[in-house]
């Protein structure tokens, strides 16, 4: 007596005490795996800026879901890559918009998979902005919440069970569920991209998606990283208006947002690993520098013990076969 010994070590003895003892581990029903959707046919490119990933045309993208699915991942997430932009950004609603065509690919196919659907305009509009764009040059946040249902509502008649809107517009799910709602898609999930900051680490998306802005940034509409309260006012409004998932986006260096956002609210909370923080950590393990499983499983089993029930991931296949061997 008298000696700390091994007062907190007797727990961490082996793989079989540390899982005992482990209050919270990530599962292969957390994930969910980012999709790229083309125009065009037989189309299967690799995305050059996110390692790993890569864009399908809607006749291919239905075999890559099921993929998805066999791993048991139990959703994915649908982002377009239009080929023809606007400034309205007129192809995020098109019937026969890549997503659009995609989503019922995947829901005839495989329709056990959650279809989600990223619901923003930046892909598709010439400014690259998440909005259209005033003649005094600023995001109309009104008129872009009008063409954002409009686009929501054309992915949920594609069939996506739930959809994402990602532009960080004021009282954009309040225009969503109401469009939704008049048209019967009352049952249509809103997982809103909440406390979504303006991020560096977006990097590789916006090489992908050509959706770095024209003029300007992003700061107008997405959150200032310094801040903290203003994320717990984004995530009680977008509640308030009818989200059923909120999401805390980057997630690595938000793990405070994710923890106090878990506190303080009892809905899904989920969390975005963005496409910087997934090469970055590739990087790192192309130059020898870090173990990439190893780091990846941290960096999740982190976002996790901050609070996160639902973890969007580029690494989410690679993760699923290592969580179940
Ligand atoms: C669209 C959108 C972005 C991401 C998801 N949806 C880019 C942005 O806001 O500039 C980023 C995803 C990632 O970096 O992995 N608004």
């Amino acid at each position: 007596m008298g000696f700390p010994g091994n007062r907190m070590r007797r727990l961490r003895s082996s793989d079989a005490m540390r899982r005992l003892v482990r209050r919270n581990s990530l599962s292969v029903d957390d994930l969910v795996y980012p999709l790229f959707a083309r125009s065009g046919e037989g189309v299967k490119e690799p995305i050059e800026s996110i390692e790993g990933c890569l864009a399908f045309s809607p006749d291919m993208i239905a075999n890559e879901a099921k993929d998805v699915a066999s791993l048991g991942i139990p959703a994915v997430l649908l982002f377009g890559l239009p080929d023809k932009k606007d400034q309205r950004g007129s192809q995020a609603w098109a019937e026969d918009g890549a997503v659009q065509q995609s989503a019922r690919r995947i829901k005839d196919a495989v329709p056990q998979l959650a279809v989600i659907t990223d619901v923003c305009l930046c892909a598709y509009t010439t400014s690259g902005h998440c909005g259209v764009v005033n003649k005094d040059g600023r995001v109309d946040n009104d008129a872009t919440c009008e063409l954002l249902a409009k686009t929501a509502l054309s992915h949920v008649q594609a069939g996506a069970d739930m959809v994402a809107p990602s532009d960080m517009m004021d009282g954009r799910v309040r225009y969503i569920r109401q469009c939704l709602e008049e048209n019967g898609f009352d049952d249509r999930a809103i997982m809103s991209y909440a406390a979504k900051y303006a991020s560096a680490f977006y990097g590789p998306f916006r090489d992908a998606a050509g959706s770095s802005p024209e003029f300007g940034d992003r700061r107008s509409y997405q959150m200032d990283p310094a801040c903290s309260d203003q994320a717990m006012q984004e995530i009680a409004l977008d509640i308030e208006e009818g989200a059923d998932i909120v999401m805390v986006k980057p997630g690595l260096c938000y793990l405070d947002i994710i923890q106090r956002a878990r506190q303080r609210f009892d809905c899904p909370i989920a969390a975005y690993f963005v496409s910087g923080e997934y090469m970055m950590i590739k990087s790192a393990a192309k130059a020898g520098l870090l173990d990439e499983d190893a780091a990846t499983a941290e960096a999740l089993a982190c976002l996790k013990r901050a609070g996160a029930d639902i973890i969007i991931t580029y690494s989410a296949k690679t993760s699923a076969k290592l969580l179940t061997g």
